[in-house]
């Protein structure tokens, strides 16, 4: 197509923009008319920059993703999403729960992504806690914080290919295991639980009188998968929970020696007890050592993309590929990011335990 143009930013990602910029007005109809061109993009490289385009708000961010590209949403919160921030506000309280990312739902069904912080967030594929995620991601920048808080990609391919033959031998046949102790009762916590994640959440296992297991554990979920259309493994990491902190940490700081690496302040971990364990298919615990973790983080960062946002740029991520997650900011300046969850999938069909003999 004649109206855009398309190269590699010196992180190697693709970045296309309109060839002329007064034109990134039509933002949309741009976007529509080379949505092939993008798609290739992203099948190809499992990541794309839309830069440059007019898109001035978080609804015209929608419109280019829903509209133009012809994403699915998979969140369906409509005008009730003040409605619906305060009940997770309330589950929050009630729980003692702390969101991740203390993410709102802002208009058109976006979220707004937290606040930076000073600490490097462990790499993770949006909503890894649940077989049911997001095929693509796409992230929104509206405002740029002058603190960087860029943004890391890590390819979950290379990282899984990294390792060694007895590591990946490992890690092909494990799940992961994400639990929660809560700090009320079991029996009012499992009844909050119930009422109000119920739907929202696939069904969870309530444990009570099996001390092996928190009292509410997630359905487990493969740690690797195979890629949906390329079937390359893929590492499916989401370390936010005190089990693996401390890993994530000491991982970030040896491979990115030349940032700064903030304070250890138990990052985006849930305020509940939680842990992430390996388990396999029978749910019986496979040992993870903290010199196994901290080599795993490693292995994952060791891939890193940094993209530095500008304001207007438009990512849109493959979350099986690629794990992301945000830099360090050290000026912390608020900035503004979007985000919306693309297109969903059930990861569980694509585990490597049940779909090779490996
Ligand atoms: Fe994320």
């Amino acid at each position: 197509m004649m109206n855009i143009k398309q190269y590699h930013l010196d992180n190697g990602i693709v970045a296309i923009e309109p060839e002329h910029v007064s034109a990134g007005d039509g933002f949309d109809a741009i976007i529509k008319q080379n949505k092939s061109t993008i798609m290739t993009i992203l099948k190809q490289q499992g990541v794309v920059l839309l830069r440059n385009f007019a898109i001035k708000n978080a609804q015209n961010f929608n419109k280019a993703i829903i509209e133009s590209l012809n994403f699915e949403n998979i969140e369906t919160v409509n005008k009730f999403y003040k409605l619906h921030n305060f009940r997770n506000k309330m589950i929050d309280k009630s729980l003692g729960l702390n969101r991740l990312d203390n993410r709102k739902f802002a208009k058109y069904t976006t979220h707004t992504l937290g606040k930076d912080n000073e600490y490097i967030q462990g790499p993770h594929v949006e909503y890894g806690m649940i077989n049911n995620r997001p095929r693509y991601i796409s992230m929104y920048c509206e405002r740029t914080s002058k603190g960087a808080a860029d943004t890391g990609i890590y390819n979950l391919h290379k990282a899984y290919e990294s390792l060694n033959e007895a590591e990946k031998k490992i890690y092909n046949h494990a799940w992961n295991s994400y639990g929660y102790y809560f700090k009320l009762s079991n029996r009012i916590s499992k009844f909050i639980a119930y009422l109000f994640l119920y739907k929202k959440w696939p069904p969870f296992k309530l444990f009570s009188k099996n001390d092996a297991f928190p009292p509410i554990i997630f359905p487990k979920t493969p740690m690797v998968c195979l890629h949906p259309e390329n079937q390359s493994p893929c590492l499916q990491p989401f370390p936010f929970y005190n089990s693996t902190d401390a890993a994530v940490y000491q991982a970030s700081v040896e491979t990115f020696i030349n940032r700064h690496q903030g304070e250890f302040l138990a990052p985006d971990t849930l305020k509940v007890d939680s842990n992430w364990l390996l388990v396999d298919k029978n749910n019986k615990p496979i040992e993870w050592t903290e010199t196994d973790k901290i080599h795993f983080f490693k292995k994952i960062f060791e891939t890193a993309i940094i993209h530095t946002w500008q304001e207007n740029d438009i990512l849109i991520i493959d979350n099986v590929m690629f794990g992301h997650g945000r830099m360090e900011n050290q000026g912390g300046q608020v900035r503004n990011m979007h985000q919306l969850l693309l297109n969903k999938v059930d990861m569980k069909n694509y585990a490597f335990d049940l779909n090779t003999k490996r």
